[in-house]
């Protein structure tokens, strides 16, 4: 089993070019689900994609370098969708597979797995299922990363409110 510093260098081995390109600045301005980045989620989505990979002992049966690079730009919209669609967010989640498709078409050369696995990582919400099994893993690394990340932030804001909650119970006693 891999560990957790290994699976880094991989990611960083077969992304490295990807993660230094100036537009992952805006991913790094872009929040994704709660107080996690673009940037940020796409990374970790990368790592769980390596890590899958690993724990089902996939290693003949992937491309590691295009699982790697799909996942690192699976979200490679390039905008914070918060401002999109004037807040009603609903077509985001059905457009936002082709945009970062479409973005990763112009930033870098991309293969057809990797170009497929960006384009259904949203599958079902979008219709069409990925062709390839380095789609497949991507698609379910994002579904965990993003329930982790979106659990960890309403935790956060329940555990939050709870602390100020009882500091101000404390208050109202000691009047
Ligand atoms: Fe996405
Ligand atoms: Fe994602």
């Amino acid at each position: 089993m891999l560990s957790r510093e290994r699976i880094d260098a991989i990611v960083h081995h077969y992304g490295q070019d990807i993660l230094d390109h100036e537009h992952m600045e805006i991913e790094k301005r872009s929040l994704q689900h709660g107080d996690v980045t673009t940037y940020e989620h796409s990374l970790e989505v990368a790592r769980l994609s390596v890590a899958i990979a690993d724990r089902l002992r996939l290693w003949n049966h992937v491309n590691l370098r295009a699982l790697v690079r799909a996942a690192l730009l699976h979200d490679y919209f390039l905008y914070d969708w918060h401002d999109y669609d004037d807040g009603s967010h609903r077509l985001h989640g059905f457009r936002h597979p082709y945009a970062a498709e479409r973005n990763a078409r112009t930033d870098f050369e991309i293969d057809d797995v990797v170009a497929n696995s960006i384009r259904t990582h949203m599958f079902p919400l979008t219709p069409i299922p990925p062709k390839h099994l380095e789609g497949v893993i991507v698609n379910v690394a994002d579904t965990a990363s993003a329930i982790q990340e979106t659990l960890a932030s309403w935790m956060s804001r329940l555990l939050r409110r709870k602390r100020a909650d009882a500091a101000r119970k404390r208050q109202r006693r000691r009047r």
